[in-house]
């Protein structure tokens, strides 16, 4: 087939040139005396994306489900409470580990479309007065609906409640792309992965953890052994790795780390909002469709889910988009499989990027029978875009050196033209 794939799943995510070029190197000894440059530039990298003095980072061959089990295996027991919250396919899976591992799930039940229960969460915390509950769970982005949680909210319902909870955070699709602040809200395990807003293949899994998280490990009593943080935390301390690190994946990462602090994390975050906003306007102000999400506020800035009309098999969609246009979306998972379609809109996206998944989405509902207005997504998403200042991140893709060059050259051009 002529022409390439558009890849619009909400990860893996499209790999920058950049990365890709970064990534094809030559194998070397991981116990030289120089490969701790290359561990000590990506701690120092990822501890400004997860925005923290205080936390560790650690990084594993693995993806981002390896991380949620090193969260719970290195600070738990067999037995403990642990409080969560299931609203979509990834909150649900997270909790089915929980239950795997032998942890006691208090599961709050939410609809499918809302995000972590705030007030259940404070009520429930509240009344736990003797501290049953030993760490608390919330994913921060759901993105098998398109839903972006309150996580500022739960650190505020636990320290009204003076609850001693751990608070872990699933930001495997949200980590570089929506607001993440892992001191400011007193995160103890952040979890993420390499192959959404890292912009890189899958095959890391990027975990951050608090002093307070890593006190827990003595008197922890869950199995580890692969996702032992100690035997990370001391071989890292060198520079090392315990076992063989992924060395390409760690190049790109290290590559991808740039590209964040060029573009600047604020800048990040402003661009995924300005981009989602244009896909809304898309699905909401031209399809007339709606989102799985049920509010605004639970607007997810880096997958919208948009929801068909009853008779539409969304099955069909994603199939016709991928045979007849080469335009991968994502798909409806366990409860709400066949009644939407996703599209992602994270990492390294731009309008005109996001133009060819909402006119191949339209051509393919068309195709399936859905009425929706021909040409209507990408009109309100270009009014959208076009009747709003862009963030400074989008444009052509500049290294921060070429952009201050040009940025000096035409200061000194307009200073020549005045004088
Ligand atoms: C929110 C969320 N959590 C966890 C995971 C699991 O991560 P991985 O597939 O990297 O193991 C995903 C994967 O898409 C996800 O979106």
């Amino acid at each position: 087939m002529a022409g390439r794939n558009f890849l619009f799943v909400p990860g893996p995510t499209n790999v920058p040139d950049r990365i890709q070029r970064a990534m094809v190197v030559s194998m070397e000894d991981h116990r030289s005396p120089h490969f701790p440059v290359l561990t000590n530039t990506i701690m120092a990298g990822l501890k400004n994306v997860f925005r923290t003095k205080v936390g560790t980072p650690f990084v594993f061959p693995s993806s981002g489900t390896g991380c949620w089990e090193a969260a719970l295996t290195n600070t738990l027991s067999p037995g403990d409470t642990v409080l969560a919250s299931r609203f979509g396919q990834f909150s649900h899976l997270w909790i089915d580990m929980c239950e795997r591992l032998g942890l006691n799930v208090e599961i709050v039940d939410c609809e499918w479309g809302t995000g972590v229960p705030l007030q259940q969460y404070a009520d429930i915390l509240k009344a736990d007065t003797q501290h049953r509950i030993k760490a608390v769970l919330a994913c921060q982005n759901e993105t098998a609906t398109g839903v972006v949680s309150d996580i500022a909210g739960v650190r505020e319902a636990l320290d009204e409640a003076k609850h001693p909870a751990l608070l872990f955070v699933d930001c495997v699709s949200s980590l570089g792309c929506i607001d993440f602040r892992f001191d400011d809200w007193g995160v103890d395990m952040a979890v993420s992965g390499s192959q959404k807003g890292f912009m890189l293949p899958a095959g890391l899994g990027i975990l951050c953890a608090s002093p307070k998280a890593l006190a827990m490990y003595p008197n922890s009593k869950l199995k580890r052994a692969y996702f032992d943080l100690v035997d990370m935390q001391q071989a890292n301390a060198n520079g090392y790795f315990p076992y063989t690190p992924a060395l390409s994946l760690m190049y790109g990462l290290v590559e991808a780390l740039k590209m964040i602090e060029e573009e600047g994390l604020d800048q990040i975050v402003a661009r995924h909002r300005y981009l989602a906003r244009g896909v809304r306007a898309a699905v909401t102000e031209g399809w007339k469709l709606s989102l799985c999400a049920k509010e605004e506020k639970w607007y997810s800035d880096t997958v919208s889910a948009v929801m068909l009309p009853a008779g539409i098999a969304g099955t069909d969609v994603i199939a016709r988009a991928y045979h007849r246009y080469n335009l991968s979306l994502g798909g409806g998972l366990s409860k709400v499989a066949g009644k939407l379609f996703r599209i992602g809109h994270l990492g390294d996206m731009n309008e005109i990027h996001l133009m060819a998944a909402i006119n191949g989405a339209e051509m393919a509902m068309l195709d399936c029978g859905v009425a929706v207005k021909p040409g209507s997504g990408a009109a309100a998403a270009s009014e959208f875009w076009r009747s709003n200042p862009a963030p400074s991140g989008l444009g052509p893709h500049l290294a921060l050196q070429e952009r201050q060059a040009l940025a000096r050259a035409s200061a000194s051009a307009t200073a020549t033209a005045r004088g």
